[in-house]
């Protein structure tokens, strides 16, 4: 069964028809990058996933479910996005996510479950690198770094899907580069499904296992809004994968080695 099953979606915003026809199959573990021109509907479709939005038509389903109404961390859907709060320092914005979930009406934790969020909270921290920055606030961080924490934020929620709506566009290249090492280590060592939007085709065939090109194949130029965008191709990258896998493995052994030593 697949993860996510999508069969003849329609999104339209009134007269606006943004996707049609949309036919999908998300497999566990995949890592879907999703590439198309402004406006085409990328940023909608990743709502819908999330159960921002509704499909106007057609079905949409989550291990052979349909689609709660409404957002739901239960089922494990994550969207990756700054909500990082300048009042808390980095481990307690990172808590903050566990204590949400937990504690929905006080939004805090106490005693021994404290520790524990604390304990997971730190543990998140150290996978993205930013265990020696815990105590810090959000403004005392690069963006590669606050990058890292809305990652660290929405990974500690132990999310089956992770979304991604163009997380690396505003850093620079060599910072985006450490952060696709990050991405690919945390997809690998936690069995994440991963759906990326990005603007950048070289990231989406670096990350992807599989690239995803949404557009239009009809145009009215009397009127634009009159057809969607389609899944125009749909691209294996299977193969061009295993020098990164290689590369991932290496440094997961790299680093046993050192814990090790
Ligand atoms: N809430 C909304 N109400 C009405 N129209 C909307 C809404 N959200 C998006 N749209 C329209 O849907 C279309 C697709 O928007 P969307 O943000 O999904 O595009 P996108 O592919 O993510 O673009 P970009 O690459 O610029 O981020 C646009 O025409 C946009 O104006
Ligand atoms: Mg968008």
């Amino acid at each position: 069964m697949s993860l996510i099953s999508i069969k003849n979606l329609w999104k339209e915003y009134g007269e606006n028809i943004v996707l049609e026809k949309l036919n999908l199959e998300i497999q566990e573990g995949e890592f879907c990058t999703l590439v198309g021109p402004s406006g085409c509907g990328k940023s909608t479709f990743l709502k819908m996933i999330l159960g921002q939005e509704t499909p106007t038509r057609g079905t949409f389903l989550f291990e052979g479910k349909p689609f709660p109404q409404e957002p739901s961390v239960e089922r494990g859907i994550v969207f990756q996005r700054y909500s990082v709060f300048s009042h808390l320092n980095v481990l307690e914005n990172v808590m903050l996510g566990i204590e949400l979930e937990k504690s929905k009406f006080l939004g805090k934790l106490f005693g021994a479950a404290r520790k524990e969020a604390q304990k997971t909270a730190m543990e998140m921290l150290e996978a993205v690198g930013l265990a020696s920055s815990a105590y810090k606030y959000p403004t005392e961080l690069s963006g590669g770094m606050q990058q890292r924490l809305s990652i660290a934020q929405s990974l500690v929620k132990k999310p089956k899907v992770l979304l991604l709506d163009e997380p690396f566009g505003a850093l620079d290249p060599g910072i985006s580069a450490d952060m696709h090492t990050l991405i690919l280590d945390l997809w690998k060592k936690n069995n994440l499904t991963v759906i990326m939007v990005t603007h950048d085709l070289h990231e989406g065939f670096y990350l992807g296992t599989r690239l995803l090109v949404f557009d239009k194949v009809r145009h009215d130029p009397q009127a634009p809004d009159r057809y969607g965008a389609k899944i125009t191709y749909d691209i294996p990258v299977g193969d061009n994968r295993k020098s990164v896998y290689k590369e991932i493995d290496k440094s997961i052994k790299r680093e046993e080695n050192d814990n090790e030593a």
